[in-house]
């Protein structure tokens, strides 16, 4: 946090690491904008009789991706004197989660749900680590990691419950695998 006032970060121990904090900020921050694209292009995409309730869930979760996630993750970075990248395609770069291969197919809608399961539980091991990154030591910031570790956790739920039963086998095969 070198060059902002030094009244920024108080709220923080002394014992935390704050650089890998930011990181993690940053890279949950990519994350959520990367998923909320690929959600809003898979509600695009699929296609066949179950499409309209999965664009529609996709799009809902795409939406709190953008508008709750990103947006309180860029606020509780600006509380500590950072920017978000002002390059889009920075954010594709320091994603840690990216996003799994979409199918070829728009018609094999449970590969896409799959895709989407599989970032949402990328995102659940983000948190979890940004959680016990700040745990006991930049409370805000754990409080952040914690109410967004739920939603990705009923994000994860919701998903998994449109999945047909041959597409709820085929998750635990590839999650074996
Ligand atoms: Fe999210
Ligand atoms: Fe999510």
């Amino acid at each position: 946090m070198s060059g902002n006032p030094s009244i920024l970060g108080k709220e923080i121990s002394p014992k935390a690491d704050v650089g890998a904090i930011v990181e993690k900020l940053l890279g949950a921050y990519a994350d959520e904008w990367v998923a909320g694209y690929y959600y809003m292009l898979t509600a695009e995409l699929v296609q066949g009789p179950l499409s309209g309730v999965v664009a529609e869930q996709f799009r809902r979760e795409a939406e709190e991706e953008i508008t709750k996630h990103a947006a309180a993750i860029a606020s509780r970075l600006a509380e500590l004197g950072v920017e978000p990248p002002r390059e889009f395609s920075r954010l594709w770069e320091i994603s840690p989660c990216k996003y799994p291969p979409l199918p070829e197919d728009p018609y094999d809608v449970d590969g896409f749900i799959i895709a989407a399961v599989k970032a949402e539980a990328c995102a659940v091991k983000a948190y979890r680590e940004l959680y016990d990154l700040t745990h006991g030591v930049d409370p805000v910031t754990e409080e952040l990691a914690e109410e967004l570790l739920a939603d990705e956790v009923r994000h994860r739920t919701e998903l998994m419950s449109l999945l047909t039963r041959d597409g709820m086998e085929r998750l635990r095969r590839e999650l074996e695998g």
